[in-house]
């Protein structure tokens, strides 16, 4: 934290005597919706308020109404407040996937936050990579910034039972598959996991990634799990927009939080809540653009003994609503401080420390938020994978119930090994053409694998991974296989799929030497998949093997797929890494 600034960032464009005509051409266009020379040139903050939602983004899209108690409160603490949008992230509707667009939307708010006269910025997040992109772009940026997510949705019901948004499908597909439900019966279920504003309400991407940002302290303590319609979300809204003003007025930057301290928080409560398998890929992307030093190692020495303390699906029973009246993260912060795990010494954009917002923690409703002592899972943190097909991958743990256990991982004398036969697909379409095929004879002893859905292969890297077996097997009662690739799955998904694996197939990783009949070995204690063949074998494919061809449909699908990095690093577009803390490195003060 550094002390109180003299000159405010805004002034080199509002109060520049030195320089008249151009302050003069600067000032006038945005006093002709009714702001005056006066608020612009009197030192106040200009705090922009990054609108990440529009008609195009619904999970976000009451942060236009939100905005509004936003400005209420940088105007009560003395700043002026400049809206402006961010390129819509829709996770469902974008296509080819809106893992694409995380790049594209942290690219263009770098160019907002530095090239508009703004001092501090108010993130409005939600939908899963609208958080990290603006993570992101702060990080970069590092002017002071602070996170207002837009909340959970109401909890949803489906005939009597609670229907998680996302989860539901996977459920709902099940059923579907199985005869169960018919094409009314699936939509009613899926759409009435939606029932209210706000993003998913299941333990999904978005919850997970507004949880790391409360956990990495970016934002004020509480403001993750608050339900989006609830009367709390305007009040947060207000609460957030008076801070970042006293923010700007103590310069407390991005850099001030987002320290290796703040990211090993952040590793420590995805273990506690079940979070997001994306989560990994976000978080290392984030602090790559802040210059910290974070990859999947810390995600393995930090999270993987961690245990599951929050029962929300996917991986246990809630969803948002009972997650915020159990305390939410503050509550699951609080048990991991109590256990010693914190690293309570991190500074957040309250201004005092992780360990210092603690102390007004709410005692946790024991149903939803469990302690350290008597988890729902021990050890349940992501395991990092690697061998002969890949250099790392990641497996969510918490989320392998106990049928895939007996059934997989519990082989006398080899506990948590696997032996399987590989049925490969060449991306969604394949398998979706090929799953129901007889000649594939597809049995429980198979895993299903996906390549060519990773960053450049997709491109954006698709949610993919967790393929239901054929028809057949899931009315024989076989409703999980194992499954591996190269793409990501989706947060809301049950499965304890092998994902995100890197390098991908379409960079020439050895996974596109894989074919169907394959012997795969999985060895969750060593953290190893390895495909069963003779030395030589795979330099033998390799030397047979013909890349195949990759067809970009818009111009920015070829920009992505010419600078984009692996899952394993965070999916960053590389050459944006070397830009760091660019307002200060140009000589602004
Ligand atoms: Fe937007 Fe889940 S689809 S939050
Ligand atoms: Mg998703």
């Amino acid at each position: 934290m550094s002390t109180k600034i003299r000159r405010l960032r805004s002034q080199q464009w509002f109060d520049d005597v030195s320089d008249p005509g151009m302050t003069a051409l600067y000032i006038e266009r945005y006093l002709n919706y009714g702001l005056t020379r006066q608020e612009l040139q009197s030192g106040r903050p200009i705090i922009g308020i990054a609108q990440t939602g529009s008609d195009l983004a619904p999970c976000n899209r009451h942060h236009i109404d939100l905005a509004v108690r936003v400005k209420e409160g940088i105007r009560d603490a003395g700043g002026v407040p400049l809206e402006f949008p961010v390129h819509p992230i829709q996770e469902t509707g974008k296509r080819p996937t809106a893992a694409l667009d995380r790049n594209l939307a942290y690219l263009s708010l770098v160019e907002v936050l530095y090239g508009y006269p703004l001092d501090g910025v108010v993130l409005t997040t939600g939908c899963d990579k609208t958080t990290p992109a603006c993570l992101m772009a702060a990080a970069t940026v590092n002017i002071p910034a602070i996170v207002l997510s837009g909340g959970p949705m109401l909890d949803g019901y489906w005939r009597g039972k609670l229907a998680g948004s996302g989860t539901a499908i996977w459920e709902a597909r099940r059923l579907h598959a199985a005869g169960e439900a018919d094409y009314d019966e699936f939509m009613d279920m899926v759409t009435a996991s939606a029932p209210s504003i706000g993003h998913c309400n299941t333990m999904g991407t978005a919850l997970s990634m507004n949880s790391l940002a409360e956990a990495l302290g970016m934002s004020l303590p509480g403001c993750a799990a608050i339900p989006a319609p609830y009367r709390e979300r305007g009040q947060m809204a207000h609460a957030t927009g008076r801070r970042i003003v006293g923010m700007v007025e103590e310069n407390l930057r991005p850099s001030d939080v987002m320290t290796k301290a703040a990211f090993e928080n952040a590793i420590l409560i995805a273990s506690a809540i079940g979070a997001s398998s994306n989560c990994p890929p976000h978080l290392i992307a984030i602090a790559r653009h802040m210059g910290v030093d974070l990859s999947l190692d810390d995600w393995q020495r930090v999270g993987r003994d961690v245990p599951l303390l929050v029962n929300c699906q996917p991986a246990g029973e809630y969803l948002g609503e009972a997650f915020y009246r159990a305390g939410g993260i503050p509550a699951v912060l609080a048990e991991l401080h109590r256990a010693g795990l914190l690293r309570g010494e991190a500074i957040t954009v309250s201004g005092a420390t992780m360990a210092g917002t603690l102390a007004k923690a709410p005692t946790p409703d024991r149903r939803v938020i469990r302690s350290v002592d008597d988890p729902l899972m021990a050890s349940a943190g992501f395991i990092v994978m690697s061998g002969n097909l890949f250099d790392a991958a990641v497996m969510k743990t918490s989320v392998i119930d106990p049928d895939f256990r007996e059934r997989y991982l519990s082989t006398p004398g080899a506990e948590n090994v696997m032996e399987l036969r590989a049925i490969v697909f060449e991306g969604p379409e394949d398998y979706h053409a090929r799953i129901n095929d007889p000649a594939l004879d597809i049995d429980d002893r198979c895993m299903l694998v996906i390549r060519g859905c990773g960053p450049v292969g997709y491109p954006g890297s698709a949610e993919v991974v967790n393929m239901l077996p054929p028809d057949a097997l899931v009315r024989a009662g076989v409703d999980q296989l194992p499954t591996m690739g190269d793409g990501r799955q989706s947060g809301t998904s049950a499965s304890p799929s092998i994902l995100n694996i890197s390098p991908e197939a379409a960079v020439g990783g050895n996974l596109a030497l894989l074919r169907t009949g394959d012997r795969l070995r999985v060895d969750l204690n060593a953290g190893r998949v390895d495909l069963l063949v003779e030395d030589g074998e795979l330099e033998r494919r390799r030397a047979a093997h013909t890349p195949p061809e990759l067809r970009n449909q818009t111009p920015w699908q070829e920009i992505y797929r010419a600078s984009v990095g692996q899952l394993s690093t965070g999916g960053c577009l590389e050459p944006a890494t070397a830009y760091l803390d660019i307002v200060v490195r140009r000589g602004a003060p």
